[in-house]
């Protein structure tokens, strides 16, 4: 489909599908330099289509069709229509048998979307509208049919072959090829088709369901790679059992594959029992994968086998309804992470990350709905915002109804909607009817684009013992504009805001939460309040209240807004010490390293020198001391916020000045603190050998963090400590954090120390990925002609999209540099867009996210951007997925 003809799809234009497909049955032959389709669709009239009688349409693209039979008779020229994107057969039976068989090229299909060709062989991804490359057919999510496949293949290239469900026979041809046979029990969407055709080893395992039934796991990788399977498969294993036991789900297979591949556009895919998998999410071996990594393997897994419930036995009616499984799905793989490692530094980076990718991108171009009301190129909107906003959503009901009955509710809509394609409103109604609770208003959150800002304010009342929190909210940036036309605007109506509250006392003991008229018995027992917020004001008072309590909001990050509350420097210490929400306590810290980054970007600006106050110093003294209570979450209360986060409360972004201070406390606190900090990094050292344990993997982030700061010191030990760690480590994390510490500094041990990483590590694409981003990540100036130059290196390759994301994704994540103030990032990075664009172009508008964010910065780099940006969207065939992310980042 070329641009001018790429066409804006509606949410309020969904009708239901006038055909249905029964089954599908397909013969795939894998000959020299093509792949043969044949296929034979069972369709009938959809009884719950329009009465009128529509037409037969099917979906293809790159497809070349060799011929066409309804019911066994050919089609004649006058019985059908085709175009490059479609087949119409205007007036077909009611019922009819339709076999089509098509050639295609996978070997030069660099989109990687439909049936490519990876390093080892052929592989599938058909998530959202990649089937449509493989065969004709109704390509949506609400048609979901049975399927047969058959596939032949070369035996000694193309040993394994498989697809989706149960093996249903297999054999030699003869001449060198042989077929297998598959067959999924279950109905399933084309989305959720796989097949695989390659040369891989295998590793294989069993799992025991609650109710007795055996399922036979397999993860296939890449020839020579079965000693980084295990965890992978442990994962797995895991996710099964927590299934099991949180929600009552089992695994309905009795056949689950894994299957890694190198190539690959997204984390992974949660084909029915054929998982597909960038190797990243799978490989992991100690001293090739971070703690970093396993923990992702884990979500990764965890998420694709969740989907078997909420995806694929209840899948999305339209594409418009994504968050539907994705929301749900990434909600329920948070929490298992919450189960495997710790709940608090778990919802601590995600909140980090929400804040990194997600707020910007609800304040930016790209700004849309947890359920979109239109998109011209699905792709683009597999967006944090569908994925991560979208799992706050439901987290949110959870906080609102509570658990049991978040439970009850999970259980109402299977039994409603097991086998169906179904909306958001279905999963809402399904929460509500088991709750009780009306969710009516709650459900703005879907349809509303944008972070709400949130204002509180409280008193304290001596003599009447109470405190009274005022709460208002917006969805615009300032207090002021925010009344004045909030409520003028009929359509502007307040969200339904769970707000977690708790009272801090002058020891940091929780007060007593008893709100005025409700009696003693609501409040007393608890330390956390879940305030309902339903209106664009609302008062709440507590009572009995001996003395003024340190107010404690949003605990847990209760919903996902911004939250502004003018808490003196002494109480957000006093809250960085004491609250008793973990989340608040990191939270305090980070509104604390804020705030001093703000105010010194500002005065470098303008030229003045930062102010780094003692007081901070102190804090960040009794994290280090305390620090081996819970050593994972001081490593996160030591990490300042990122640049980008930082800059989003910025009106007109000095990215150099940003960048400056927040370096710049980095280094004072490293200078006050150094012999604080190498003895944190000295006392939490392990002599066991490594484990993956989330004890050891919080002792590890702490020394690295501390590691890093010592850094800041460019002083020779400080080089001399990471250069020791990075040449004695027996696991990737330390290694690699050594490395990423000497890789911002200047020095001779910073060039030794990646020549013998690369030198080391050059066969492991994984490991070869670190080493790009590293480089990527780097602050020091001549970044953008290193990256340049490894554009060049045997290293790289546009064709992968790991590669691309590690240099040229880490690279436009490089606030410092890429917003260079001469524009040199931006029209190095629009020019390889331009050159992606023509081999892969989901991966393409993926880069072009990056310059979002274009009109924060001052005058002459947004005439910089603009520039970059026109010239990347005037170029002649450029994809719908590419010209949809430019268009609107022009425009807005
Ligand atoms: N559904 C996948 C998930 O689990 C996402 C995905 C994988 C995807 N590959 C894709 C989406 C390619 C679009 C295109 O989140
Ligand atoms: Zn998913």
């Amino acid at each position: 489909m070329n641009s001018e003809t790429a066409q804006r799809i509606h949410r309020q234009d969904y009708t239901p599908p006038p055909f249905l497909v029964d089954s599908v049955e397909l013969d795939v032959h894998f000959n020299a330099g093509e792949v043969l389709v044949s296929s034979q669709l069972q369709l009938r009239r959809n009884p719950a289509a329009a009465a009128q009688p529509a037409p037969l349409q099917l979906d293809g693209q790159g497809l070349e069709t060799i011929s066409l039979a309804i019911d066994g008779t050919p089609l004649g020229a006058d019985d059908y229509r085709c175009t490059s994107s479609t087949l119409t057969i205007d007036n077909p039976p009611d019922a009819l048998t339709l076999t089509t068989q098509v050639r295609i090229d996978p070997d030069n299909n660099s989109s990687l979307s439909g049936l490519y060709r990876s390093k080892d062989g052929y592989f599938t991804q058909c998530e959202a509208q990649g089937f449509r490359r493989i065969t004709w057919f109704p390509d949506r999510p609400d048609i979901m049919s049975r399927y047969q496949v058959t596939l032949h293949a070369d035996k000694a290239s193309l040993p394994v072959l498989l697809a989706n469900g149960n093996p249903a026979g297999s054999g030699d041809q003869g001449n060198g090829r042989h077929w297998a046979k598959w067959e999924d029990p279950f109905a399933k969407p084309c989305y959720l088709f796989a097949l695989v055709a390659a040369r891989l080893d295998v590793l294989r395992d069993e799992f025991t369901t609650s109710s007795g039934r055996s399922v036979q796991l397999a993860v296939f990788v890449e020839p020579g790679k079965l000693d980084q399977c295990a965890h992978a498969v442990d994962a797995l294993q895991r996710a099964m059992r927590w299934d099991e036991e949180v929600f009552g789900l089992e695994c309905d297979l009795d056949h689950y594959m894994i299957v890694a591949v190198g190539d690959f556009n997204m984390g992974a895919m949660e084909n029915k029992g054929l998982n597909v998998f960038n190797t990243k999410y799978v490989l992991a071996r100690a001293d090739t994968a971070t703690d970093a990594d396993y923990q992702n393997i884990d979500r990764v897994v965890a998420h694709e086998y969740f989907h078997n419930w909420t995806g694929n036995r209840v899948t999305c009616r339209d594409w418009f309804q994504l968050s539907l499984k994705e929301g749900l799905t990434v909600y329920r793989d948070q929490e298992f992470g919450a189960d495997m490692h710790s709940r608090a530094v778990t919802r601590i980076r995600e909140v980090r990350a929400l804040r990194a990718m997600q707020f910007p991108e609800d304040a930016g171009p790209m700004a849309h709905p947890v359920r979109p009301d239109s998109y011209i190129e699905i792709n683009n909107f597999y967006t944090s915002t569908v994925y991560d906003k979208g799992a706050e959503v439901v987290r949110m009901i959870e906080t609102l109804i509570g658990k049991e009955a978040f439970r009850r509710g999970m259980d109402l809509y299977f039994e409603r909607h097991d086998g169906q394609a179904v909306t958001c409103d279905d999963f809402v109604a399904a929460m509500a009817d088991a709750s009780g609770v009306d969710l009516t208003q709650f459900k703005r959150w879907y349809d509303q684009a944008g972070t709400p800002h949130l204002w509180a304010s409280g008193h304290y009342d001596e003599q009447a013992r109470t405190y009274t929190l005022t709460l208002s909210q917006s969805l615009l940036a300032s207090a002021t504009a925010a009344n004045a036309e909030a409520l003028q605007s009929p359509l502007h109506t307040p969200f339904h805001i769970p707000v977690a509250v708790g009272l801090n006392g002058a020891h940091g003991e929780d007060m007593p939460l008893m709100i005025a008229g409700e009696g003693s018995a609501a409040g007393s027992g608890r330390t956390t309040r879940v305030l309902s917020l339903t209106e664009f004001e609302q008062q709440f008072v507590f009572e009995e209240l001996p003395a003024a309590p340190v107010v404690s909001l949003l605990r847990d990050f209760s919903a996902p807004v911004i939250l502004d509350f003018s808490w003196s420097d002494e109480e957000l210490a006093h809250l960085l010490a004491h609250d008793s929400d973990p989340f608040n306590r990191w939270e305090a810290g980070q509104r604390l390293a804020s705030r001093l980054i703000l105010a010194a970007a500002e005065d470098l600006s303008v030229g003045r020198p930062a102010y780094w106050p003692q007081s901070f110093v102190e804090a960040a003294a009794r994290l280090l001391e305390h620090a081996s209570d819970d050593p994972a979450f001081a490593a996160e209360a030591l990490t300042l916020p990122g640049e980008a986060t930082l800059a989003e409360e910025m009106t007109v972004v000095d990215p150099s000045a940003l960048h400056d201070a927040r370096n710049g406390l980095r280094r004072f606190v490293a200078e006050q603190l150094g012999n604080a900090l190498l003895h944190c990094y000295t006392t939490h050292a392990d002599d066991a050998p490594y484990q993956a344990t989330p004890a050891a993997a919080g002792r590890r982030a702490l020394r690295n963090v501390c590691l890093s700061y010592l850094g800041e010191l460019h002083s020779d030990e400080a080089r001399a400590l990471a250069m020791r760690q990075f040449e004695s480590a027996d696991n990737m994390t330390d290694q690699f954090a050594a490395l990423a510490t000497l890789a911002q500094d200047d020095c001779q041990e910073r060039v030794l120390a990646l020549a013998s990483f690369y030198e080391r590590w050059h066969d492991e694409a994984l490991v070869v990925d670190k080493w790009l981003s590293v480089q990527a990540a780097s602050r020091l100036p001549d970044t953008l002609a290193v990256v340049r130059g490894l554009l060049e290196h045997p290293a790289f390759d546009l064709r992968n999209p790991n590669k691309v994301y590690a240099l040229l994704n880490t690279f436009g994540n490089n606030h410092v540099r890429f917003h260079a103030a001469d524009g040199s990032g931006y029209h190095f990075l629009a020019t390889q867009i331009g050159e992606l664009d023509r081999l892969n172009p989901q991966v393409a508008a993926r880069l072009a996210r990056r310059f979002d964010r274009w009109r924060k910065f001052d005058e002459p780099r947004q005439q910089q951007a603009s520039f970059a940006l026109e010239k990347l969207h005037s170029l002649a065939g450029l994809s719908p997925d590419v010209r949809e992310i430019v268009g609107r980042a022009l425009e807005h």
